[in-house]
């Protein structure tokens, strides 16, 4: 795999443009299934995930095409056959194509989708959803197997407020006979773009944004043309590497509100910004504060996917941090690559962690655990003194569009080996 030599102290300034959101282009992928007209779909990110995700689409016999971030599907010729290929066990995100595998045939059968290690991460809550809209589970022990002789609206309670079962059971519904209504529906403005996708196919989305959806389900959906929503995460990052390099950033092409919690957390840490309707600009700061906490939570809380890249953050603000991770158990991993570089904390359990600062960190070997735990290491690096060398990078890829491309018009010093 390859690495990243990152010569890290330069100051970063200038614009960035972010690329479109993967976890919203992945379902929206996903969704051009639930019609046979063809769908473009733009601002499509250039990465890794995205082209495991169109080899799916093209193994289920679908005609793709990928040209500078656009992609055309055109789903004719879809068969149902058991997406049982590779790429569904590499990818958490295949596990989005259950719900409109279900609403176009009735019945979908796949291996166990794989993904990042991030501890346990289960598919009850999409079964339980989906067994709502009136399918049943054939088979939870060698493959995801549902079918149903009809998708029926029914009142549904999510098991947990879950990105992508909220995803596969509106999706599901869309397609299902009468009125749907989920009840702790994540809300994430991934989510949200999907909705709005839907509703230009001719779905009847309401409550997009909040945690009550409502679906009148159709006979029949078009192909539609969308634009991905902007990727806050990615934004979410270039912000903390303008921070941690003590530059100037303009940050564009996202909604700026989507972050506030992240920004509430830039203004405790003294570090001052600008909003504006469609960018923010992070500005160099003084004498950076304590920041106390931080706690990860579904939409509009804390992110869970800048947890990593923020608490690299917080081993430069003085005192304690505490960084309380809610949903997933095994993301404090790279805390160990942090510590090679300097980093201090005490890891309470596998949800919270206290970093002490200020620390300056210096340059070391170390490696991605995930994808998100990828971009902090690059972060740690930029803010390091001395030339990191980051394996593992093809987690990286998965994730962030040209990361590096667009670092160094930054300023960086970073190379791929
Ligand atoms: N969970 C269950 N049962 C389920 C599903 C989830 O118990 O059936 C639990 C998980 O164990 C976890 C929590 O629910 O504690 C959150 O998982 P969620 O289902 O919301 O995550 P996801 O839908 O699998 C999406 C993103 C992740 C992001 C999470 C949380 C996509 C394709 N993936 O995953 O993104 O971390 O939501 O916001 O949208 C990433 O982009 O790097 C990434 C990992």
């Amino acid at each position: 795999m390859a690495k990243y030599i990152v010569q890290g102290g330069q100051k970063l300034e200038g614009t960035v443009k972010v690329s479109g959101s993967k976890n919203a282009a992945l379902p929206i992928l996903c969704a051009t299934l639930l019609t046979t007209e063809k769908s473009t779909i733009k601002n499509v990110p250039d990465i890794a995930d995205i082209h495991s995700m169109i080899q799916l689409l093209e193994f289920l016999g679908c005609k793709v095409k990928f040209e500078k971030g656009t992609v055309e599907v055109d789903p004719k010729n879809l068969k149902n056959k058991s997406a049982s290929m590779e790429g569904v066990c590499n990818m958490r995100a295949s596990v989005l194509l259950l719900g409109p595998l279900l609403a176009r045939f009735c019945k979908a059968k796949m291996s166990f989708p794989g993904g990042c290690i991030l501890g346990k991460r289960p598919v009850d809550a999409h079964l339980s959803a989906l067994e709502g809209l009136g399918a049943k589970v054939v088979d939870e022990n060698d493959f995801i197997h549902m079918q149903a002789t009809r998708l029926k609206g029914a009142d549904v309670t999510m098991k947990e407020i879950s990105v992508t079962a909220t995803e596969n059971a509106f999706m599901a519904a869309t397609l299902a006979k009468g009125k749907t209504h989920i009840r702790l529906a994540a809300a994430e403005p991934h989510v949200q773009d999907l909705c709005r996708y839907l509703n230009k196919m001719g779905a009847k989305i309401k409550g997009i944004g909040t945690h009550d959806l409502q679906i009148q389900g159709v006979k029949k959906l078009k192909g539609a043309t969308h634009t991905v929503t902007g990727d806050y995460l990615e934004a979410g990052t270039f912000a903390i590497a303008a921070a941690l390099t003590n530059g100037k950033i303009k940050i564009t092409g996202i909604n700026p509100h989507d972050l506030d919690i992240v920004w509430n957390k830039f203004a405790e840490a003294g570090i001052e910004y600008k909003l504006d309707t469609n960018s923010i600009t992070i500005l160099p700061h003084g004498r950076l504060k304590n920041v106390s906490k931080i706690r990860t939570a579904v939409f509009p809380s804390f992110p869970t996917d800048l947890q990593a890249p923020f608490t690299v953050l917080l081993t430069m603000t003085p005192g304690e941090s505490m960084v309380h991770e809610t949903l997933f158990d095994g993301r404090l991993n790279y805390l160990a690559e942090l510590e090679k570089m300097g980093a201090k904390f005490d890891i309470l359990n596998p949800h919270q962690a206290i970093i002490y600062g200020p620390h300056k960190l210096k340059a070391a070997p170390i490696s991605s655990w995930d994808i998100r735990a990828g971009a902090a290491m690059v972060l740690a690096a930029l803010a390091a003194k001395g030339t990191t060398e980051i394996s593992n990078i093809g987690f990286i890829d998965r994730g962030y569009d040209d990361l590096e491309g667009k670092l160094k018009k930054l300023g960086a010093k970073i190379d791929r080996v």
